[in-house]
């Protein structure tokens, strides 16, 4: 038996050395050490010995098991670090390789401008307030000093989304950003009653009318509103500060004209113009030859919607405008139709 082990030793050892990659160790695992394996047989044959051998036996087997499991342990690291050197040596990959370019998105030419009217506004002194999409009738005609049947409010066909059980006060997609000026002031004069703080806010947004789509009307645009209400704000103020905006968004030469007009919410209102950019004034295709280009509504809060928001007009004034930002795009870069905004064509889109 003693010399059966030496000679499973010896035979095990010497075809080790023959094995020199993983499924060829794997093989010799199982011959060698397995559950069938040689030395194995000896510890289940143990049984049939005497008891003087069986100590002798007992202790040689398990030898030579350790041998060759320490031998199989070496074996395996050896085979495992050279399989490594040839695939480092063969598998190459070259991190050189300038990598595969990634197209870049930009921003949208209308979220462009909104941004460059808000920095501007912004370094003005006005914050950002943003107010909701969806509106009652209420915040976004009656606050606003809209009657019920106020020829005005036709100007204005909206998408209406609920009707039903508020006929007096229906929700619908707000037309206009105005409405956002009642929000803030009801949530500014909620805040201390007796003493309003004021107010200079810039409010943007998008604004939707049930329109027919055309070169020069969509059913969804942004707006930019301007809002600013204190104790001795004045309509001068109103003008310098637009006419300190128009010079920033145009450039230091761009001049601007008040005309009167009519909104429900301010009173005085008026529309402005900015000095056409295109011929400077002197009348071409952009201005239609009239030398000027509107950009903006304005005027001074209405006493009305001072009052609806908890501002007493006693005490408080205020000055209000609102703009297109989409049109103001328009104009710097002679596009000619709307709906390229909301296209998604991005022949248009890359120009920017
Ligand atoms: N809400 C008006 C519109 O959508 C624009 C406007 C005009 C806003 C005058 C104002 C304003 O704040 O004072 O046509």
């Amino acid at each position: 038996m003693l010399d059966k082990l030496n000679e499973i030793e010896k035979a095990a050892l010497e075809s080790l050395s023959a094995v020199n990659d993983e499924a060829a160790l794997e093989a010799w695992r199982v011959a060698n050490i397995g559950r069938s394996s040689a030395v194995m047989n000896v510890f289940s044959q143990m049984g049939g010995l005497s008891k003087e051998e069986r100590p002798l036996v007992g202790q040689r087997a398990n030898q030579v098991k350790l041998a060759i499991e320490n031998a199989f342990a070496e074996r395996a690291e050896l085979v495992k670090s050279a399989a490594l050197a040839r695939s480092l040596e063969q598998d190459q990959l070259d991190i050189t390789l300038p990598g595969r370019p990634v197209r870049r998105g930009g921003l949208h030419p209308a979220t462009m401008t909104l941004r460059r009217i808000l920095d501007i506004l912004a370094e003005m002194g006005f914050q950002v307030y943003t107010s909701r999409d969806v509106e009652t009738d209420e915040m976004n005609f009656q606050a606003l000093n809209f009657p019920p049947h106020h020829p005005a409010r036709e100007m204005q066909d909206s998408f209406y989304i609920e009707t039903e059980g508020r006929e007096e006060n229906p929700l619908l997609l707000r037309t206009h950003t105005s409405p956002g000026q009642v929000r803030a002031m009801r949530e500014f004069s909620a805040a201390n009653p007796e003493n309003p703080p004021s107010i200079r806010i810039a409010l943007p947004g998008m604004c939707y009318r049930y329109e027919q789509i055309t070169a020069r009307s969509e059913v969804q645009f942004y707006q930019v509103e301007g809002l600013a209400v204190g104790e001795n704000i004045t309509y001068g103020d109103l003008k310098g500060m637009l006419a300190d905006f128009a010079r920033r968004m145009f450039g230091p030469q761009a001049k601007i004209r008040f005309r009167a007009s009519y909104f429900p919410f301010t009173e005085p209102s008026a529309e402005v113009d900015v000095e056409c950019f295109v011929c400077g004034g002197k009348g071409c295709a952009v201005c239609k030859n009239s030398g000027w280009l509107e950009i903006l509504g304005c005027g001074m809060v209405h006493p009305t919607v001072l009052q609806n928001g908890g501002y007493d007009p006693r005490r408080y004034t205020g000055f209000a405008f609102g703009m297109g930002p989409q049109r103001q795009t328009m104009l710097l870069h002679r596009m000619n139709d709307i709906r390229y905004f909301w296209g998604n064509d991005v022949r248009f889109l890359e120009q920017f």
